[in-house]
């Protein structure tokens, strides 16, 4: 099977279980753990933030940092695609018990006069702005990449307003391996940012989110209230910090099977994908024009020996990764071909 769902399938390294079997066991909800901590300091370190604290997801992660950031009634603004807003369950609302208002945005970059409009300080009839959110890469905009230069430009907006920022980089290392700078040239535009070991860096499980110390510190107590304290965590950060060490280099080749994917599919039809689109390794698949739905073709290409997901009612969802090389693509590509 040519599993093309998500990165997130993908499996820890040689390198990573070795590692993991020598970790630490100390209990990091007491005392703290010796490789949690290394991780966190590693991820600080990789951000440009003072301080990083390592959970079990990135939904998690981003909540605790909406919970942190703001305060009941505060108003969240971002992306109306974004991943906070649209696939983690309104966890910003009930949770934190902030209101959100989505902006409209081209490839995820939200729409800077709107933005602007957007933002307003407390009255006698509205909350004041609490949050700005970010996300790069975009997963619903198809992996796009923020240019830093917009990632500049509301880091700024929201400076004059006295309003902290935060970034969804579940994706960081792929945005960063687009733009070929280092992860802190991005997360300079940010007070804090979040990202997964779990997805294409093959960890099996595990998000950090970094910020300053005493950002982190009150993030602490967050990730407590909403469950997040794990006990002998040694093991999964200990693959975490193999993950950033070896696996970010290598992203480029998810992104370079990804252009092959989208060019291949552009060549069946042109309405399917367009290589330009495709900055990183999730390739979105317009179907629209088949006449069949998205579940349709997803189970056809199942039959296929071909795995992806419905992103919509006619968008396909592809995704590469460590474990998909050429061949799998012209595989994929020929699955496609059949099933049209
Ligand atoms: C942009 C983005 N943010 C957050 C998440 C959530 O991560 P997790 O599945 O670890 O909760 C995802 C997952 O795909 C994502 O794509």
């Amino acid at each position: 099977m040519i599993d093309l769902r998500s990165d997130t399938i993908t499996r820890p390294t040689e390198a990573m279980l070795e590692s993991m079997r020598e970790a630490s066991y100390g209990d990091d909800s007491r005392d703290g753990d010796e490789t949690v901590m290394q991780l966190e300091a590693l991820a600080a370190e990789r951000t440009g933030k003072e301080a990083g604290a390592f959970m079990p997801s990135g939904t998690m992660t981003n909540l605790v940092a909406v919970l942190t950031h703001t305060q009941r009634g505060g108003e969240v603004l971002l992306e109306q695609g974004a991943h906070i807003l649209n696939s983690e369950l309104g966890g910003i609302a009930s949770l934190s018990g902030s209101f959100h208002r989505g902006i409209a945005g081209t490839r995820g970059a939200m729409d800077l006069g709107q933005l602007r409009e957007r933002i307003r300080p407390m009255t006698r009839n509205n909350f004041a702005t609490a949050l700005i959110c970010m996300e790069t890469t975009h997963n619903a905009a198809g992996g796009a990449v923020l240019p830093l230069a917009h990632m500049q430009a509301v880091h700024a907006l929201a400076r004059e307003h006295g309003v902290p920022v935060h970034t969804d980089g579940a994706r960081l290392f792929n945005a960063a391996a687009a733009l070929n700078v280092d992860a802190k040239t991005i997360a300079q535009h940010t007070d804090s940012v979040c990202f997964c070991v779990s997805k294409g860096l093959s960890a099996p499980v595990g998000s950090v989110l970094c910020g300053s110390a005493a950002f982190i510190e009150r993030a602490r107590a967050f990730r407590r209230l909403v469950g997040g304290n794990m006990r002998q965590a040694g093991p999964l950060a200990a693959a975490g910090i193999v993950a950033l060490n070896t696996m970010v280099n290598r992203l480029k080749e998810d992104h370079a099977t990804a252009q092959r994917l989208a060019a291949g599919l552009q060549r069946i039809d042109a309405r399917l994908a367009d290589p330009r689109d495709v900055e990183t390794n999730l390739v979105r698949v317009d179907i629209g024009c088949s006449g069949r739905s998205a579940a349709q073709w997803s189970e056809a290409l199942h039959g296929k020996g071909v795995r992806v997901s419905p992103a919509s009612a006619t968008t396909l969802r592809f995704v590469t990764h460590r474990h998909i090389g050429a061949a799998d693509i012209d595989a994929a590509i020929a699955a496609v071909a059949a099933c049209r």
